[in-house]
């Protein structure tokens, strides 16, 4: 089949999203559409696998048998979003089998601060380069990261691209679940006397790294991905709304939010995409 030329698809593209209608075809899009959303949903992909192997020691390492059922099932929850993902790319002709062969999704940093910089060639979020080293990292990486992850998901919920949109339906919910599986848990640490401290301290190790993944305030990536459809707000009004809504956890269950600086420059231009 040949395709329109580029400008036509463009502004066919421009005119159906501002309708607010929805892409469906590889057919429909411009070059540069097709550019952006491959990178968002690449983010994501790498982002949900990277997660789960993060996640895995955890199945064997986990308090007792009931965790490690749930957690077992946090990992399947996670690689099956990826594995949506990477379909939803293969329909992009993205040669994911060759990409999966050639990345290493377990690599972890030894770091404790690398800002918003990435550790290899993959396009995980930052986040997913920590290692998970405590029971409390799980619990804050669910309460956290799977939080900043439901607010930043909910764009493209309703995103210009149907497939994506409809991927999202079931990933949306059963992270609502991990986030559900991290406040239980982050009651109950913060409760006892014995583990207050040391859940206190994941929040603070935690939180800023959340913090920063939603990318810098008015970034022109931003601008554009607004642009296609494919973002409905500015990297830092996902932010403040994933503050506020942690902000009012914190208090009920009896923790001090950190304090988070942005420091322009060391903020990544990109927003993150989710766990
Ligand atoms: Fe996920
Ligand atoms: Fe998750």
């Amino acid at each position: 089949m040949t395709l329109e030329p580029n400008r036509v698809r463009e502004e066919k593209l421009l005119e159906k999203i501002a309708k607010g209608g929805k892409i469906e075809d590889v057919a429909e899009m411009s070059d540069e559409y097709r550019e952006h959303l491959t990178n968002l949903m690449m983010m994501q992909a790498d982002s949900e696998l990277a997660g789960a192997f993060g996640y895995v020691p955890w199945i064997q390492k986990s308090p007792d048998i009931k965790e490690t059922l749930q957690v077992a099932q946090i990992v399947k929850d996670e690689v099956r979003h990826a594995r949506v993902m990477y379909r939803l790319l293969e329909g992009l002709d993205v040669d994911v089998d060759a990409y999966y062969k050639s990345h290493n999704f377990n690599l972890r940093v030894d770091a404790g601060d690398i800002g918003t910089l990435r550790a290899a060639d993959d396009k995980r979020v930052n986040i997913f380069y920590y290692p998970i080293e405590e029971w409390s990292d799980f619990i804050m990486f669910n309460f956290c990261m799977d939080r900043g992850a439901g607010h930043q998901l909910e764009d493209s919920l309703d995103c210009s691209y149907k497939p994506w949109c409809d991927g999202m339906e079931g990933i949306f919910k059963e992270e609502e679940m991990h986030m559900a599986h991290g406040d239980q848990w982050t009651k109950k640490l913060s409760e006892s006397d014995k583990t207050h401290d040391d859940v206190q301290a994941a929040f603070e190790k935690w939180y800023p790294r959340t913090m920063n993944i939603f990318g810098r305030a008015n970034s022109p990536k931003n601008v554009l991905y607004r642009k296609y459809g494919l973002k409905k707000r500015d990297n830092d009004e996902v932010r403040s709304a994933f503050a506020a809504d942690i902000k009012e956890k914190a208090a009920k269950f009896g923790l001090k939010v950190p304090v988070w600086t942005p420091v322009a420059a060391r903020m990544s231009d990109e927003p993150f995409i989710p766990g």
